[in-house]
């Protein structure tokens, strides 16, 4: 499609009119474009009941309620804020680590790539990590669109999801503390800055996208640096090219495949396609980073590979509010899994592993 059709027209199933973008010039230019917009109830008229917990939020905002909602929560986020969690990130993977010695195989995602992220974005909300089971499940739901479990729909495990943020509130509310939940609910309270409906919007989308991506990072750059020897030989006698193999692996294999739904907020010409008021846009970032327009030898995994301006993160005013954390936590989790452990194997063909249902992540269920 990049080659012959790089702004493809789609039909989704329910009907809607929409455009795949996978060239990286267009994916930028569509990320960056306020044309696209992304609040669909400008569009769609109404409330979205209860879905608008997962949209009534940064994400899905256009300015100005974007730059209230992302004020909000930025302070927890700044690259000085993240540098300042380095030690207790350290402390977090040391003892999964731990945990891992004398076993002979071992689940990686489940065991270290899944838990390292809920407990620190638990850490940086203040909610129990020990409830961390359930919000994989509730977020897998979301993300897959399928409970994984016969007798639970996805949205009965919405309706837990509220129930349970809903009872975790009123118990900050009773006890603040000076957790980033804290001063979210004071700025609710206060009315003005912050709606309940938006509280339950942002709280949901900081621990969805705060940890479904990061275990995806860490599993994806597992598997990549696996699957190719060299590469990893290479980081083990340069540690310090860490920070560029992660880059790497975010463009390479990087866990959001495709952007979130924009939608054309007038009729105009893009790109000399005619977009009409109301359709459907989504950036194939994978795509768009794979572009050899962009990159040269885009099909190869280079460590080395001079500053890479993947998209991986997004770009413009939506780009990602928790890099700085993804990229420390990648840091530390594979420096100190390839230190801890320098003989790992993959114990079954890479060609035999499961990949995550789901358009939005890409990572494998299990890596062992
Ligand atoms: C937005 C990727 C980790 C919070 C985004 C977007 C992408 C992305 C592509 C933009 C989506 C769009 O424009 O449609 C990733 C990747 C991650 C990661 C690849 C890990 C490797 C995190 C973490 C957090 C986070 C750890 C927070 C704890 C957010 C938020 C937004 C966002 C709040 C919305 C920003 C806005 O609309 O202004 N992320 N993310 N992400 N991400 Fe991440």
């Amino acid at each position: 499609l990049r080659e012959t059709d790089p702004i493809h027209a789609v039909l989704f199933p329910d009907g809607q009119r929409g455009w795949m973008v996978t060239r990286y010039e267009d994916a930028e230019s569509v990320l960056k474009d306020s044309r696209f917009i992304k609040d669909m109830s400008k569009i769609y008229g109404g409330s979205m009941d209860q879905m608008s917990v997962f949209t009534q939020n940064m994400l899905f905002s256009d300015p100005p309620d974007h730059k209230r909602l992302r004020g909000l929560a930025q302070k927890a986020f700044t690259p000085k804020m993240i540098a300042s969690m380095r030690d207790r990130i350290q402390e977090i993977t040391d003892d999964l680590l731990t945990k891992l010695e004398g076993q002979n195989q071992v689940d990686i995602i489940d065991e270290f790539a899944f838990p390292l992220p809920i407990i620190v974005i638990c850490e940086i909300l203040g909610v129990p990590s020990t409830d961390r089971d359930k919000f994989r499940m509730w977020s897998n739901s979301l993300i897959e669109g399928t409970s994984g479990d016969s007798n639970t729909t996805v949205y009965e495990h919405m309706n837990e999801f509220i129930q349970y943020l809903g009872q975790w509130f009123a118990t900050v509310r009773e006890q603040p503390g000076d957790d980033l939940i804290s001063s979210l609910i004071e700025a609710e309270e206060q009315g003005e800055r912050l709606s309940e409906s938006e509280l339950y919007g942002v709280v949901t989308l900081l621990i969805i996208a705060g940890h479904e991506t990061t275990v995806n990072l860490i599993g994806n750059t597992v598997l990549t640096l696996l699957e190719h020897p060299e590469q990893r030989q290479l980081l083990s006698q340069q540690p310090d090219l860490i920070n560029q193999a992660i880059e790497e692996s975010l463009r390479f294999n990087g866990p959001v495949e495709f952007s979130t739904t924009r939608w054309a907020g007038e009729d105009f010409e893009f790109q000399e396609k005619k977009f009409k008021k109301g359709e459907l846009v989504i950036v194939a970032l994978n795509s768009a980073n794979h572009d050899p327009e962009k990159f040269s030898n885009s099909e190869v995994f280079d460590i080395q590979r001079e500053k890479s301006q993947h998209l991986a993160f997004g770009k413009g005013i939506h780009m990602c509010l928790g890099a700085p954390l993804a990229r420390l936590e990648g840091e530390i989790a594979i420096t100190s899994l390839f230190n801890r452990f320098p003989k790992i194997e993959l114990a079954v063909d890479s060609a035999d592993l499961e990949w995550r249902p789901g358009m939005i992540v890409r990572g494998v269920k299990t890596l062992s």
